[in-house]
């Protein structure tokens, strides 16, 4: 059956569907709740821990139509697969037993992999998949979580995250793919056609959440669900272009925005919630609401005057699900708003019509179709290799002077620092629990970057440090080992955490990390900087005097290995950074930052610009050219540049092909990442490349706030070669 056909075929099944509905029903459908509402503490043995009585009375007496989070086993962490997946199945089971046996979808945040899933393959976060700049990768990142998340039992994951990441102090930059807009919707796409296939109701494919819609990711005092203040330009210009991606590439649900932007929180704009998303964008999924932010409209944004009227608000700007997430609260309320006419049956059969939709879409109506076997599907050697390829392209080697990186097998290390010798802190948060900073549910068999170049070396390699990243550190005992060493591998950085939990005062990295740093810099001898963590910390002045840096931010559970491969060259460093490091704490710029700030005294001076990365072969691109120096209105452009590997061992390289606007209407970036392509070049091969630039990447959001493309001159740069052409009426 075409697609075409079949989505007739489901409009049809979800309109005889709806006819059937109670009100009771309908209003079921749009109220998710937390596992925790129908769970109980694991118990041992063959039972799911879910209790049987809250269950039914969840999915039968209030027609709930989702589920999510982790159950407890025994408090909130991450479930074998076989308890995973006898959860669902008594969910689904009970569901049959409703009057219309419209199934429970049950939803969780698997956003770098099975998060939730003991043994799962936990990919680099987003911030390191993009620094991999490699879409392939991202696609199969995509492919391999549908499965292990479908082998589960689970339906729904809420990923991937569009937000755009510019304000590095924000505790959840790592979940998005960085600053620039083209990056995050190639990488956010090339993820959801990976995630969802062709068809998403395939037993190994799944639907995927577009979050957090939108402008989440930019708080003006960079803390977590604080007001962000995004004129309208700007947020057609770089917030919404990713999600427009992510409708585009077919994710059919999206997330709400937990907070405010210009005073108006992202669950009660109906401008952007149903003006922007369905009537511009032409989103046709449903809205799911993030966590407790319709019942937050009352508690905590003052918003609505009661409960009820905050379900009103949020029903009315366009949100159709309900993360309650604890209660019957938003289902009651909303019977009520519906029996008093308040809300409209119409708004409400269309919030559920577009719910059921997706169901179906998801093959959740076929009871007898099979739970993919976990046999084959899960923790597979191709996922892991495939993880720690991604781990591998991940890292972004920042200095290396004098060439001191790669060392020698048989190299005498120190590996010292807070990072050095713990799994969470390359995993960050959403792993095996909410702030995944459980180092003890960590898989044994992954390694820490200390055991892993222990394993790898054939010389010595000494750890000195504590047990838990908050351990107090002997720097005297640290330089003292150091005397007997030849290098010093200091990983420093950041615990794992998320949300509000991982707000900080300054992007300065800790100070009991520089003291330890200055110490280790002063032992003399030569000091490679290792940092991991979600976002960049300031470490200018300890950068500045150690001859290696390497930025791993959070590689993920193959992240040991892959660091090691790299320090031992067994891996040649390919990564590149998608965002600007900054160099002060009070120095945020973006790459793509307007004229004036790189005008006289104002410059973008970051510690390390995007796009930055070293190899320990060296690259040149030339012959840049423009096809046409000048085009009509409407044409593509074509652009030419070739790319040699000029050193003696093979590497990746990202060609990255930028554009800028002369003179427009609206002042323009200097300049704007517009096309990639990542090659892999023997010493002296040398590659030509071409990208087709269209008419949307030479547009920009003019006066009155439409797309639009000017005449005049343009350019285009690749590494240090510029070339320009000109667009005329
Ligand atoms: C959280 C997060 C969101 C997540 C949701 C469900 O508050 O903001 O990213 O998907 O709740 O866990």
């Amino acid at each position: 059956m075409n697609t075409h056909a079949a989505s007739e075929a489901i409009e049809d099944k979800v309109k005889e569907l709806l006819s059937q509905m109670t009100l009771e029903e309908k209003a079921g459908q749009m109220t998710q709740i937390d596992f925790s509402v129908v769970g109980t503490p694991a118990v041992s043995g063959e039972e799911p821990p879910i209790d049987r009585t809250r269950l039914e009375d969840a999915v039968i007496n209030h027609h709930v139509g989702s589920i999510l989070n982790v159950p407890f086993t025994p408090a909130n962490r991450a479930a074998p697969i076989g308890t995973w997946r006898k959860i669902t199945a008594a969910v689904q089971e009970a569901s049959q037993r409703t009057r219309l046996k419209i199934p429970v979808i049950y939803g969780i945040d698997a956003i770098h992999g099975a998060t939730y899933t003991q043994g799962a393959a936990l990919f680099p976060q987003a911030i390191s998949m993009a620094a991999t700049f490699n879409p392939e990768l991202s696609f199969k990142e995509g492919e391999i979580t549908a499965r292990e998340v479908r082998a589960s039992g689970l339906q729904w994951n809420f990923s991937p995250v569009m937000d755009i990441g510019r304000q590095p102090l924000w505790p959840r930059l790592w979940e998005t793919y960085g600053e620039d807009v083209h990056l995050a919707s190639v990488m956010g796409t090339s993820y959801i056609k990976g995630h969802q296939g062709d068809d998403f109701s395939a037993p190994d494919k799944l639907p995927t959440c577009l979050k957090h819609y939108v402008g989440y990711s930019f708080p003006i005092n960079g803390k977590d669900r604080t007001p962000a203040w995004i004129g309208e330009r700007m947020l057609r210009e770089y917030f919404l272009p990713t999600f427009e991606a992510g409708v585009q590439a077919g994710a059919p649900t999206v997330m709400v925005n937990s907070s405010e932007v210009d005073g108006i929180p992202g669950h009660a704009n109906y401008q952007y919630l149903t003006t922007i998303l369905r009537g511009e964008m032409g989103f046709k999924g449903f809205t799911v609401s993030d966590w407790e932010d319709i019942k937050r409209l009352y508690t905590r944004d003052k918003l609505a005057a009661t409960p009820k009227e905050a379900v009103k608000i949020a029903v009315m700007a366009g949100v159709d699900m309900s993360m309650v997430p604890f209660d019957f609260t938003f289902y009651d309320l909303l019977v009520e708003l519906a029996r008093s006419g308040e809300v409209p049956m119409s708004r409400i059969d269309e919030a559920v019509s577009r719910i059921l939709t997706v169901k179906f879409q998801t093959g959740l109506f076929d009871p007898e179709r099979p739970v993919l076997p976990a046999e084959g599907n899960f923790a597979t050697p191709e996922a892991v290799e495939t993880n720690r390829q991604a781990a591998r392209e991940a890292i972004i080697l920042a200095k290396n002077d004098n060439h001191i990186l790669p060392l020698k097998k048989d190299a005498s290390i120190l590996v010292a620092g807070p990072t050095a010798n713990l799994l969470s802190v390359m995993n960050g948060g959403w792993t095996i629990t909410w702030q995944g900073d459980s180092e003890s549910l960590y898989p044994q068999d992954k390694l820490t970057v200390f055991e892993a170049l222990q394993t790898k070396s054939a010389g010595k390699v000494t750890y000195v440090g504590g047990q838990a990243f908050d351990d107090p550190i002997d720097v005297d005992k640290v330089v003292a080992e150091a005397q007997n060493h030849d290098y010093v591998l200091l990983a420093l950085g950041e615990k794992p955490y998320t949300e509000t939990p991982g707000n900080i005062d300054s992007l300065m990295l800790d100070q009991k990390q520089i003291d330890l740093a200055n110490a280790v810099i002063e032992a003399g001898k030569p000091v490679i900087l290792l940092m991991l963590g979600g976002r960049p910390r300031v470490i200018t002045a300890i950068a500045e005097k150690v001859p290696g840096v390497i930025l791993g931010f959070l590689p993920g559970m193959e992240g040991g290995e892959a660091i090691a491969d790299i320090i031992y060259g067994d891996y040649n460093p390919n990564g590149k950074l998608p965002i600007s490091y900054p160099r002060n704490t009070n120095d945020i710029v973006p790459y793509d930052h307007k004229p004036t700030e790189s005008f006289e005294f104002n410059t973008y001076k970051p510690l390390y610009p995007f796009g930055h990365g070293l190899s320990y072969t060296t690259f040149e691109t030339r012959g840049l050219s423009v096809e046409k120096s000048q085009i009509k209105m409407g044409e593509n452009v074509t652009v030419h540049v070739s790319v040699k590997n000029t050193g003696t061992l093979k590497g990746k390289e990202t060609v990255l092909l930028y554009l800028n606007d002369v003179a427009a209407s609206v002042t323009r970036p200097v300049r704007q990442l517009k096309a990639f392509k990542k090659v892999e070049l023997e010493p002296g091969q040398e590659q030509s490349l071409s990208f087709t630039l269209t008419p949307r990447d030479l547009s920009f959001i003019g006066i009155d706030m439409k797309r639009i493309v000017e005449p005049g001159e343009f350019k285009v740069m690749v590494g240090n070669e510029t070339a320009g052409f000109s667009v005329t009426e």
